[in-house]
């Protein structure tokens, strides 16, 4: 099954079971928002997860590309990317956490072909201010799958404030042999469909207040989803991310060293950048732009440790057009290749002006938090850039 089916699948099966379509936003949440990047499917229903009536009813689906800076460190493995697509279900005040259930695993199951023997659920085990969420234990239960009890990460909320709640979790075994272990055990259970019954609202003050009328939101990474349905080993290579996996290794063949991990944060980087230019940001030194130039800097610096010359000029237009029509974005390659030459052009200032500064003050290469703010202050030098040049002085 190709992406595009995948999706189609998905979006049927709730639409056969009396779900509307909501259509997918930009990556920019909505005004009044104050998180930079939508990160999650539920975001844009946000008021109507808290109470407000949907002009499309109580019963939506929908596929949300969202974007995670909390990732970013996780950048590199083979699971997680910093633009993913979430494909998300809703009950707003609708049915309730165990028919989301059921659908989640007949969907699993008869729509996608995962045999249940490699599935295992999670579920809120409890703690001071909510009990355990023995709705979900008792229907995992009656269907026959594995449940163990989690903490905190069983609980899921969008943010400090906002709607909350006990968030039940299914995991897929990914190696071809049988299952070991179990999710809070063993890393080779990948998180790929979180249900979370949204029964509370975190106030400003900390207090949890029951909502009136409680929802279900649910969500799954769509290249996760991918993965396990095409059997590939990482979301880079499912069909949706694999052109751009060969074309880099073409283009730069020295970022397969390291187990490839350069490769795949390179790869990261640049369609998450194609998608963020896309959506009309621009890079800046604050902000939404601010994360765009940390991203393109991190590609870069992961770039040219494999290869000096690289220029990202010899990008394939093709390959961040598909990227761009993938997103239904206006935006045409030619601008997304401008707007990614002068970012480059102005790092690769910064790193030479950067390392003159350096070379000159700290030959050996051994800096101190002053040095660090001194740099910063003085010479505009961010500390990740500074711990990149004085790495290179040291002997
Ligand atoms: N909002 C939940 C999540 O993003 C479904 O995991």
């Amino acid at each position: 099954m190709d992406c595009d089916q995948t999706v189609l699948t998905f979006i049927e099966f709730f639409a056969e079971r009396g779900h509307e379509l909501t259509k997918g936003s930009s990556l920019l949440p909505p005004q009044g928002d104050s998180v930079l990047y939508t990160s999650a499917g539920m975001q844009p229903l946000t008021r109507y997860l808290e109470g407000a009536p949907h002009p499309l009813g109580a019963r939506l689906a929908g596929v949300q590309r969202c974007l995670r800076t909390t990732d970013l460190d996780d950048i590199g493995d083979y699971t997680h990317l910093t633009v993913f697509e979430m494909l998300g279900s809703w009950s707003l005040g609708d049915y309730g956490g165990p028919q989301s259930l059921r659908w989640g695993l007949e969907l699993m199951s008869a729509g996608f072909g995962i045999e249940q023997g490699r599935l295992y659920a999670t579920a809120f085990g409890g703690n001071d201010e909510v009990g355990p969420d023995i709705d979900a234990v008792a229907t995992w239960r009656e269907l026959g799958l594995p449940v163990e009890l989690g903490g905190p990460q069983n609980w899921w909320s969008n943010g400090p404030t906002g709607p909350c709640g006990p968030d039940s979790e299914i995991f897929v075994w990914m190696p071809d042999g049988p299952p070991a272990g179990s999710p809070l055990t063993d890393e080779r259970w990948v998180e790929l469909w979180n249900h979370v019954t949204m029964r509370y609202r975190r106030l400003n003050d900390g207090r949890l207040e029951a909502l009136a009328r409680p929802s279900v939101d649910t969500g799954m990474g769509l290249e996760r989803l991918l993965m396990v349905t095409q059997r590939v080993g990482s979301v880079f290579e499912t069909d949706l991310i694999a052109p751009w996996l060969s074309a880099l290794l073409g283009l730069w063949p020295g970022l397969a060293g390291n187990g490839g991990r350069p490769l795949r944060i390179v790869v990261d980087h640049l369609r998450s950048a194609v998608a963020v230019i896309g959506d009309g940001v621009l890079p800046a030194s604050n902000g939404r732009g601010y994360v765009l130039r940390r991203l393109l800097r991190r590609a870069l610096i992961e770039l040219w440790h494999a290869d000096r010359s690289a220029t990202l000029a010899d990008l394939p237009p093709g390959l961040v057009e598909q990227t761009l029509d993938h997103f239904g974005q206006q935006a045409g390659p030619g601008f997304v290749g401008g707007v990614l030459a002068a970012e480059q052009g102005r790092f690769a200032e910064l790193l030479t002006r950067g390392r003159a500064v350096l070379r000159r003050l700290y030959p050996d290469g051994a800096l101190t938090e002053r040095d660090y703010r001194f740099l910063h202050e003085t010479h505009g030098l961010p500390g990740e850039i500074v711990t990149e040049l004085a790495a290179e002085l040291r002997p």
